[in-house]
């Protein structure tokens, strides 16, 4: 789909098949200009249409010699509109585009009262290019992608709406490509796929792009990282992308760490068969970082950012770490592997070491790390662990803001003792599943201790029937956004 701004009614008739009403049951005082006051009564009298919710009428030509539809969508009652209702009316609205085979679509969206018109356009932008999205590279037989142009009808005039939209595509562009990795099957997508497509991919101007390969990692003596890949021919690999929009060099980066397991067979603690192959998943924390640094670096946000994908594969051979082995992590701290499926916090324990390196202002991690925490808040909802009252905070509010929601689980202390060890410093999981999502989060907490941080444990919410989801990218990036707001305030007021 394209998107643009139309300021002129009149070129409706010439330009368009199509314009895109909203239409209340109860009071339609300020619509459009053309449509008078007298043709909504007319409407409401002439086609009985009372303009419900989930309703529509369409009155086709509706000026002589010219070939174009009104399209009018029933919105209920005008006090009564709210985002889920707003959501409703989108999702209506573009199957009645698809089924009509309109190409050039004027939608008003003036008349929905609900935020602001630079939000309404966002919204509509980011629902219709989910709704439009389709994995069919392996395919032989692509799904038809038609060119639809929509332009949103402004009345005023507006010059940062144009920005509005440029932002809004790019933002979906890398969701998007967040999507297509992450849906890329494993014998495809390995670690060293991923840093090939990041190179490709992410090539703005201050953007730098670096890998530790394994060797890399063996010098770093990052030996817990490297315990999880050896049973797999693809040899693990980290991904750093550094993003420098901060005008001073110096400031602290937010350091933002994705999980790549680009499979989970469970290693020698092998998962059953049922759903196995949903683990080429596993990658999905590295997937949203891969596609918010897209974003990020398209829209030059004023922060220093990294973005690191911590990638391996959990494969079953000769050389697979076996449960019982002990690994020395690059804190020195030594980990007793009971169990090698809980494989997620073995790579993360030492980015989240590595990482100090950078001083960072906030590091979060993003993972699908455990089968508990889609057990504690389903498939919708993200969970959220932190040391960071203020950070979890803003977190929180960012997905609220996006509606991609996260709930916060406590970090507490008292669990640590499950995951004490006779033999080593610690074990890497607990002797039951209780509180799994904690219990994780407490593993990771031992080796975090020299910064704010948050952990965002996404197996319910990453991928769904449909595939990728693309979560919690909308979160991550308002939560950038407000952050770089921040920062410019106190830098004004400094
Ligand atoms: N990748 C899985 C977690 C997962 C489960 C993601 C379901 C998506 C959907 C993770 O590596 C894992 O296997 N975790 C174990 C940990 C356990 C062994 C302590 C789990 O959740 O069972
Ligand atoms: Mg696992
Ligand atoms: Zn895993």
């Amino acid at each position: 789909m394209k998107y643009n701004i139309e300021n002129n009614i009149n070129n409706f008739y010439k330009n368009y098949n199509c314009i895109i009403i909203e239409f209340y049951t109860d009071n339609n005082s300020s619509q459009e200009e053309f449509l008078k006051k007298n043709n909504f009564v007319e409407i409401k009298k002439k086609y009985k249409f009372k303009g419900k919710i989930n309703t529509h009428l369409i009155i086709n030509n509706y000026k002589s010699n010219y070939i174009n539809d009104i399209l009018i969508i029933g919105c209920g009652k005008k006090k009564k509109i709210n985002t889920e209702k707003f959501n409703k009316i989108l999702k209506y609205t573009i199957k009645l585009i698809k089924n009509n085979k309109y190409k050039k679509i004027l939608f008003s969206l003036n008349n929905i009262y609900i935020k602001n018109l630079k939000w309404r356009i966002s919204k509509t932008i980011n629902y219709f290019e989910e709704k439009n999205y389709f994995f069919d590279k392996f395919k032989k037989e692509k799904n038809k992608k038609k060119n639809i142009y929509i332009n949103f009808l402004i009345k005023e005039k507006y010059n940062n709406i144009k920005n509005i939209i440029k932002e809004q595509i790019i933002i979906c562009n890398g969701i998007k490509k967040s999507k297509n990795l992450c849906n890329t099957p494993s014998n495809i997508c390995n670690s060293e796929y991923i840093y090939n497509k990041t190179k490709k991919n992410i090539n703005n101007k201050n953007i730098y792009i670096s890998c530790l390969k394994e060797k890399d990692i063996k010098k770093l003596k990052m030996n817990s990282y490297l315990s999880v890949g050896k049973g797999s021919k693809n040899p693990p690999l980290i991904t750093i992308i550094k993003y420098k929009g901060s005008k001073n060099n110096n400031d602290k980066p937010i350091v933002l760490v994705g999980k790549g397991v680009t499979f989970d067979s469970g290693g020698l603690s092998i998962k059953t068969c049922n759903n196995m192959w949903e683990m080429k998943y596993d990658m999905s924390g590295a997937s949203v970082i891969y596609g918010l640094m897209y974003i990020i670096s398209k829209l030059n946000i004023k922060l220093n950012i990294i973005g690191i994908l911590a990638c391996s594969e959990n494969m079953i051979d000769k050389n697979s770490t076996r449960p019982g082995d002990i690994v020395k992590t690059l804190s020195k701290k030594t980990v007793e592997i009971i169990n090698t499926d809980a494989e997620g916090r073995l790579l993360l324990c030492d980015v989240l070491t590595y990482v100090e390196k950078f001083n960072p202002m906030y590091v979060i991690d993003i993972a699908t790390l455990t089968g508990a925490c889609v057990v504690a808040l389903g498939e919708k909802i993200s969970g959220l662990l932190s040391n960071n009252k203020e950070l979890s905070k803003m977190i929180i509010k960012s997905g609220q803001k996006t509606k991609d929601y996260i709930w916060e689980l406590p970090l507490f202390k008292k669990y640590n003792k499950l995951i004490h060890s006779k033999i080593a410093d610690i074990k890497n999981c607990t002797d039951n599943s209780y509180a799994g999502a904690i219990t994780a989060a407490c593993f990771l907490s031992n080796f975090t201790k020299n910064y704010k941080w948050a952990h965002i444990d996404i197996a319910g919410t990453a991928y769904n029937e449909k595939g990728s989801t693309g979560r919690p990218i909308n979160l991550l990036f308002e939560f950038i956004k407000k952050i770089e707001k921040i920062n410019n305030l106190n830098k004004i007021h400094k």
